[in-house]
């Protein structure tokens, strides 16, 4: 029997309270286009992508629904919950039994590097689980106190990466997790760190710098100067536009 496609998930549910625009993060306009649809136009360009389930807010459903109908291809809506390993949940449930490895991708990544995503589909079939994730090159250090916070120590760099989306899993190892995280009440903020706990293998696939969060208003200010400067020039653009 021929192996299915890695699907995808594109968690979309979020509030974008950090962001503080009048609406949801998935609906904030880059360049006149809505962000979702930014990063959705991007990885649906990776020529292996199987399964597609955008996970949305249930009052953007109706929204979204007409924006993804102009996409060159189908993508499944499903409501997503009130925290993102619920809407992660939502999201992979919805898969068919047939789909083996998964990618769960954050809507507020708009500059998803898709020529990473073959290596990362593979560790993840190999491995049950590997994410995208760039070395650490600031000076890291250790603080307390909130207000005027005083340095307790400068943190060693060298083995720490920040973690990006899209990770990957084996899709019924994942459901399985999240099941057992949901009966414990544990809360993670991502889904590899389900794999960690269980003490199991993760791996590490190097991202790109350009594969940021859009969190706060300084990153749309960022993540809208990068798209003028791909219009600008286009050879710097993912391959997807
Ligand atoms: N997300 C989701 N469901 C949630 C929370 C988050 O689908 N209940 C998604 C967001 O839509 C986003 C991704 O998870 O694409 C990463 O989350 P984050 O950047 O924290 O987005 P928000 O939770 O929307 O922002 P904030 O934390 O500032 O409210
Ligand atoms: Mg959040």
């Amino acid at each position: 029997m021929s192996r299915a496609a890695p699907a995808l998930v594109v968690v979309a549910a979020g509030s974008g309270t950090r962001l503080g625009a009048p609406v949801r993060k998935a609906l904030v306009e880059l360049g006149g286009v809505p962000l979702v649809l930014h990063t959705l136009r991007r990885v649906l360009a990776w020529p292996a992508v199987g399964e597609v389930v955008l996970v949305v807010h249930p009052s953007d459903r109706a929204t979204l629904g007409a924006l993804v109908a102009g996409l060159p291809r189908g993508v499944h809506l499903v409501d997503g919950g009130a925290r993102r390993q619920d809407s992660v949940a939502a999201g992979v449930a919805a898969l068919p039994e047939t789909v083996d490895v998964v990618l769960v991708h954050d809507a507020a990544r708009p500059f998803v590097p898709i020529d990473r995503l073959d290596a990362l589909a593979d560790a993840a079939r190999d491995a049950g689980c590997a994410l995208l994730a760039v070395p650490v090159s600031d000076t890291i250090k250790r603080a307390r106190g909130d207000a005027h916070a005083r340095v307790d120590a400068t943190v060693p760099r060298h083995d720490l990466w920040a973690a990006q989306t899209p990770q990957a899993f084996r899709r019924a190892e994942l459901l399985a997790l999240l099941a057992q995280a949901a009966r414990e009440g544990r809360e993670v903020t991502d889904e590899a760190g389900l794999f960690e706990s269980a003490g199991r293998a993760v791996h590490l696939v190097e991202g790109s710098r350009l594969n940021f969060k859009v969190t706060t208003p300084d990153d749309l200010a960022l993540a809208e100067a990068l798209l003028a400067s791909e219009r600008t020039f286009p050879s710097r653009a993912a391959e997807s536009d």
